[in-house]
Order: structure tokens, then sequence, then C-alpha cells
């Protein structure tokens, strides 16, 4: 106690004087370690930024992070310490290393890190959140099959279904006055919802014949969000245990409820598309997931259900935000799109835009593509961290358990690795730009842009992204000449877009008019 009394005073004032200049040589303390002595000191990065992860807070919070990124990046490299104890890259070289298990210059792909991900105490593992590697690779070989290419071409009929349906309900409303316009981000949304329900649980939510949304559909970006934000509490324990208490109250009543709500019923779908009398007999992902060889090992049914319910979240938000970035480029580069519907047009009948003969057109892959490069739908990149040794990443040596990602939107627009990379080119990623030296193009880091992610743990719906993506386009762009509204909404300035994990978008109002030529 009298120690207590010398260091800290007798009297009430000077205790807390002296309290509160004991934490900020505590605060101080730790700054001047985190800058000079800990064991990133030799990465580059701002100084506020190195010695505490306040600044990286802030620009999360804000909405804004992956823009301050990028502009770090533009500032000191390749390589930027963004907080004590996380570096963001940008060289392409990374992404082998951090998360390939095979061609990199480690032996394994780095974890997910605990903090991030993790799998709910005692729940059923998702491949999302877990972080065993062993688990993952487990749910993965019995995943993998009902995402697979071959498996996508069977579901074919699924997909022409909804995709024929979209465009039936865009003519109807058009069809008084030649033309109708729709927030298109809405419409993404309906067709993806309908189709990723309709293979995860065996029913589609209706929601393009209702042309709404189901309420948990509509706060599914708040909800988003809000996970988000309190993943990134986690960085401060002591305030995220202060906090656990009272996060019901904290939560909006309304998102909790209609999260509940969009459980139990999607589990009461999943229970119907399995029950012995469903009738049912098609290649859908679920019956995929179902048909384990080896049922030791195979997913259980919880695990069937969460990871399907998590399907929901990464099928639509994804892809509509890549949709909407295809089409509020198109609108806004005139040439492009009249190219893409020279191009989608050459067929003379709708049916002939099959999955396989949209595969092979280069012009509608190259918008995609460079739509991913500048609409990333992930920009916050995929977190990782070095195993306890540590791991060599762009020819550095990274010590253990430090955090660590690739930045996409940094990377994708370095004038490094692209030319021009402000602007729109989808002929960046036509073939004759990688074979040509004259090309303005030639030398662009195509590798750098892995917007499905990379390694053992990417996408595994790459092959239907892109599937579905190729179809809606080119259905869309076959059937209506697409147009500039004349609202407030008629394009979208993408940067301004807050990024909250996903890009919250804005929405786009574009003009259907029945097509002329
Ligand atoms: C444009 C569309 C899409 C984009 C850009 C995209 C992007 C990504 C990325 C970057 C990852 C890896 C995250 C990481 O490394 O931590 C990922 C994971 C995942 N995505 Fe997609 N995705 C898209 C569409 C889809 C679709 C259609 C599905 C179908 C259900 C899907 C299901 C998944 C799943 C299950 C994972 C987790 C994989 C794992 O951890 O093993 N995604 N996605």
């Amino acid at each position: 106690m009298a120690y207590i009394n010398v260091l800290i005073g007798d009297d009430a004032w000077s205790r807390v004087v002296n309290l509160t200049l004991l934490i900020c040589l505590y605060f101080a303390t730790v700054w001047i370690y985190n800058v000079f002595f800990h064991p990133l000191a030799k990465f580059p990065g701002p100084l506020l930024w190195r010695g505490s992860r306040l600044p990286y807070m802030r620009a999360v919070w804000g909405g804004h992070f992956p823009y301050e990124i990028q502009k770090l990046h533009a500032q000191y490299g390749n390589i930027v310490r963004t907080a004590p104890n996380e570096l963001s890259f940008t060289n392409p070289a990374a992404w082998d290393d951090i998360y390939s298990n095979r061609d990199g210059a480690n032996s394994e792909a780095f974890r997910k890190s605990e903090l991030w991900h993790g799998n709910p105490e005692g729940g059923a593992a998702s491949v999302f959140v877990t972080t065993d590697l062993k688990e993952h690779a487990r749910i993965r070989r019995f995943m993998d099959p009902a995402f697979s290419e071959r498996a996508v071409l069977q579901q074919e009929p699924i997909l022409q279904e909804y995709v024929g349906l979209c465009i039936n309900k865009l003519r109807e409303r058009s069809s008084a006055e030649g033309k109708t316009t729709i927030n298109i981000v809405d419409w993404f949304n309906f067709t993806l919802f309908d189709i990723i329900g309709d293979l995860s649980f065996g029913e589609s939510f209706g929601c393009l014949e209702k042309c709404e949304y189901e309420d948990w559909m509509a706060q599914m970006a708040a909800a988003i969000k809000l996970h988000y934000l309190s993943i990134n509490l986690r960085y401060y324990p002591i305030i995220n245990t202060l906090l656990k208490p009272i996060a019901g109250f904290l939560i909006p009543k309304d998102i909790i409820k209609q999260q509940m709500d969009y459980r139990q019923r999607a589990a009461a779908k999943l229970k119907r598309r399995l029950s012995p009398s469903s009738t049912i007999d098609r290649p859908d992902i679920v019956s995929q997931l179902l048909r384990s060889e080896d049922r030791g090992e195979g997913l259980t049914p919880d695990e069937v259900m969460l990871n399907s319910m998590l399907f929901i979240n990464a099928a639509s938000e994804t892809t509509a935000t890549a949709l909407t970035g295809v089409v509020n480029n198109l609108l806004q580069n005139p040439e492009s799109l009249s190219k893409l519907e020279n191009e989608v047009r050459e067929f003379s009948l709708s049916s002939g835009l099959t999955l396989q003969a949209l595969k092979q057109l280069p012009y509608l892959n190259a918008v995609l593509k460079e739509a991913l490069r500048m609409c990333n739908p992930n920009p916050i990149g995929h977190m990782r961290v070095t195993p306890p040794n540590g791991g060599i990443v762009a020819g550095h040596f990274v010590p253990g358990n430090t955090m660590l990602t690739i930045q996409p939107l940094a990377l994708s627009f370095s004038a490094e690795y692209f030319h021009e990379p402000e602007a729109w080119h989808p002929e960046r990623w036509l073939p004759q730009a990688e074979t040509d030296p004259k090309s303005p193009y030639y030398h662009d880091n195509r590798k750098g842009v892995r917007a499905f992610g990379w390694g053992p743990q990417n996408c595994v719906g790459e092959p239907l992204g892109w599937a579905w993506m190729r179809l809606i386009i080119a259905k869309m762009v076959w059937t209506f000449d697409l147009k500039e509204s004349d609202t407030p909404n008629s394009k979208i300035a993408w940067d301004k877009q807050e990024v909250f994990a996903i890009v919250i978008k804005h929405r786009l109002d574009v003009t259907f008019a029945e097509r002329t030529a």
C-alpha cells in the first residue's frame, strides 16, 4: 500500500493526476516499442499507423479503409505496415506466398486469423470461418464438386429459368411505353437471391415473382456492416469484453429479428428439401453436398445448413456488386457498350446464349474482368496470419503471428501494374493484349487481379459466379438497349460508396428500352 501511495499519491486529486500520467506513460511506451523495437519495425508506413491501430480503426469506422490503404501504398510502396502487427502488400507475387499451398515461398498457405474468423464455440464448422486448415480441407473436399464447372453446367436450366424470368418481368414493365427505368441493384439482387436460394434450399425466395425483397434481404448489408465493425472491435479485447454484455442493446432489434426470421425460414426450406417425401431430384448444390462418398468425414446436416445459409450472403452481395460495376461503367463508356452489343447480338436467338457459348465471347469476358478489377466486391482484402515461425512474402521475412493481406484496390489501381489504371479498358483483358507487344496493355500485370481469391481457401463459387454474371449481362444486353436514366441516380461515383467489408452500394437507375437494332 505504501508503495502505491508513493507511486500515485495519497490524496484523491493527485491520484487522478498520477493515474492519468501512468496510463499515458503506458501508452507512450507501447507506442515507442511499436515504432522502434517491434519485430515489424523495419517495414515502412506512416508513424501514427505503425505506433497504434487507431488510425486504421478510424479508416474502418469511416467506411473508407481500402481507399486510405491505397493512398498509403502510393506513398510508401508495395509493402506498408498498416498497424503495429499488420502488413499490407501489393506485390502480385505475394498472392502465391500468402495464399497458395504450392507455388509460393512457403510450404503451406497461411491460416485465416482467429480474430477475424473462428467457428462459434460448439457450433457446426463452416468453410468461411474455420481457421483449421485440415477441417477446411475436409469441408472443401465435399463442397468443391457441388460448385465445379461440371456441376454448374448441370445447373444451367435453373440459371436460365431465373434469368429468363428477370428478362420477362422487365419486358412486361417496358411494354406499355417501350421502356422502363429501374434500380438495377434491386433486380440483380432479386435474380441472384432466387437462383442461390433455389440451388441451396431447393426453393427460390420468390423475389422476381413479387418484384420485392424479403425483409431480411433488405437488411443484409446492414447486418454485414455490423458484423464487420464488431470484428474490428476484437482488436481491443478490453472494450470488446465490456461491450459484450450490452451487445444485445446496441444491435438494432429489427436486424436481430430479421436474422432470426431468416434462419428459421432457411431451416424450414432445407428440412422440406431433405425430407424423404421431397420429390426434387436434380443436381443442385444441396444434393451434391449430401452426396458424400465417405459419410464418416462428410458434412453433417448442421454443417450443410450453416454453410448453405452463408452461401446466400457470399454469392449474392459479391455478384450484385460486380454486375452493378459492369453496368455503371458500360453506361459511362458508350463505345464499350456498343462493342458488347455487337458481340452478344451476333446470336440470332436468345436461346443461343448458353453457358458454354458465353464462355467463348472475348469482349463479354473482358468486360467482366475489367469490372472485377475496378469494382472488386471484396475490397478490403483477405486477412491471413503467418505461422509462429514466420514466413517469406515478396522476398521478405515476415515474423510469426503477423496479420497480412494483399490490398486488391491498391494493386488494381497501381500505375506500376496497369496502363491507365483509373480508366475503363476491357481491351486489356483481350487475348491480343497479352501477345501483341505494341498493345498499350501488353505489360499489364493481369495475374495481379484475383477477385475470387487464391489458393485452397479461394472462392468455391467462382465457376457459378462467372456463369451467372455472363448470363445475366448477355441476356440483358441482347434483349434491351440499356440507357442512362434521367433520374438523379443515373450513375454511381464508385469510390464515394462506403466500404464495410462489402461495398455499400448506391442505387443505380437504368432505363431499359426495347431493343431497336
Ligand atoms: C463475383 C462474385 C464473387 C466474388 C468476387 C467472390 C469472391 C470471393 C473471395 C475473394 C473469396 C475468398 C475469401 C478469402 O480468401 O478469405 C470467396 C470465398 C467464398 N465464396 Fe465467393 N465470390 C463470388 C461469388 C460467389 C458465389 C456465387 C458463391 C456461391 C455460393 C461463393 C461462395 C464462396 C464461399 C463458400 C467462399 C468461402 C471459401 C472458403 O473459404 O473455402 N462466392 N469469394
